[in-house]
């Protein structure tokens, strides 16, 4: 597993992640007037992962269970493809939200039935590691109230997966929505994130071959005058120093719903406080590809555009990673 972890967090490389569940996709694609079939999805993800020029960039892609399944025009599987350009296969294995009569006004994230039969699954397709999403909003005082039970679901999901040799790719997310500022979500991040880590090494996880993805401290949404990336950059690293053991194997990003510009010049300006004690990375969906999805709309004649975009999108991301972007860069090309 570290030498997965190692693989994943290699210099120079990040991670897409292209797991969004059929109801998001959906979403996304019936906002652009794409209809939402299991065959556009599939084209779509077969844009994506067929770039060429992205192996340089990528060194893992998360898929979604569909998606793990589908073949390329050519009837290789993605999975299959993939390994076949260098870039390893991660699933995400949550099955997404649910609301609970033991906590009140919060939602925890649902998938441990079956979860080792279904990771053992993913193995024999190819996945060496696995994601599972929880999210968390930034409240009054912080805490929400979900985030215990989210934790103890974490940990076991991440045990799980380390028992069939999977690295977890644990994902807390603190949500953008809202007016909240970036030192809420700083707080935020540090509450939620600390009792994440110490369920994590509680449970006997071997932080070592764990993943922590996690957003910035960026301002809400709504909020009105929001921190500039110096800011984000400076309360994301304080937060995760605060809260993340340097054990832990590596650390990547969401976007979390940043815009593809914000969210490269936020990850820049972490990139240009190293050093610090985990290597870094993205893991982006949005950020990469909503430009893409955009330039796409469905329509072959599209493709080749939309496929320059996402390569342009992730060579950006990349250049940020080492704290080499800059806004001038957007420019070109
Ligand atoms: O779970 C969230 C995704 O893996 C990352 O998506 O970059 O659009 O937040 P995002």
């Amino acid at each position: 597993m570290k030498k997965i972890v190692t693989a994943l967090m290699e210099q120079g490389k990040g991670i897409l992640a292209a797991d969004e569940s059929n109801p998001t996709a959906n979403e996304r694609f019936s906002a652009l007037g794409i209809e939402p079939t299991e065959e556009n999805r599939r084209r779509y993800r077969e844009l994506l992962l067929t770039t060429p020029g992205i192996e340089k960039y990528l060194s893992g892609v998360i898929l979604y269970d569909e998606t793990i399944r589908q073949k390329t025009t050519q009837g290789v599987s993605f999975p299959e493809w993939l390994q076949s350009q260098n870039i390893l296969v991660g699933i995400k294995v949550d099955e997404g939200l649910e609301e609970i009569p033991e906590v009140q006004n919060g939602k925890v994230t649902k998938g441990l039935d079956g979860l080792g039969k279904r990771v053992k699954e993913y193995t024999e397709m190819g996945a060496v590691f696995a994601k599972w999403r929880a999210v968390a909003v930034v409240g009054d005082g912080y805490a929400d109230p979900a985030i215990k039970e989210n934790a103890k679901r974490l940990a076991e999901y991440a045990s799980v997966c380390q028992e069939h040799s999977v690295v977890p790719m644990v994902e807390p997310e603190v949500l953008m929505d809202g007016t909240h500022s970036a030192e809420d979500a700083e707080g935020a991040i540090i509450e939620t994130v600390a009792i994440v880590c110490d369920q994590l090494q509680q449970s006997g996880v071997a932080l070592e071959a764990v993943i922590l993805k996690t957003a910035m401290s960026v301002s809400g949404k709504e909020a009105v005058g929001r921190a500039d990336a110096d800011e984000v950059a400076e309360r994301t690293v304080r937060a995760l120093k605060t809260a993340v053991p340097d054990t832990m194997g590596g650390v990547v990003f969401l976007s979390g719903g940043q815009s593809p510009e914000e969210a490269v010049k936020n990850l820049n300006a972490i990139a240009r406080l190293e050093p610090h004690p985990w290597p870094i990375t993205f893991s982006f969906s949005r950020a990469l590809q909503s430009p893409v999805l955009a330039e796409w709309k469905g329509k072959d004649e599209n493709a080749d555009e939309a496929q320059a975009l996402f390569l342009r999108r992730v060579a950006l991301a990349i250049a940020a990673d080492s704290g080499a972007y800059s806004e001038s860069m957007e420019a070109f090309g």
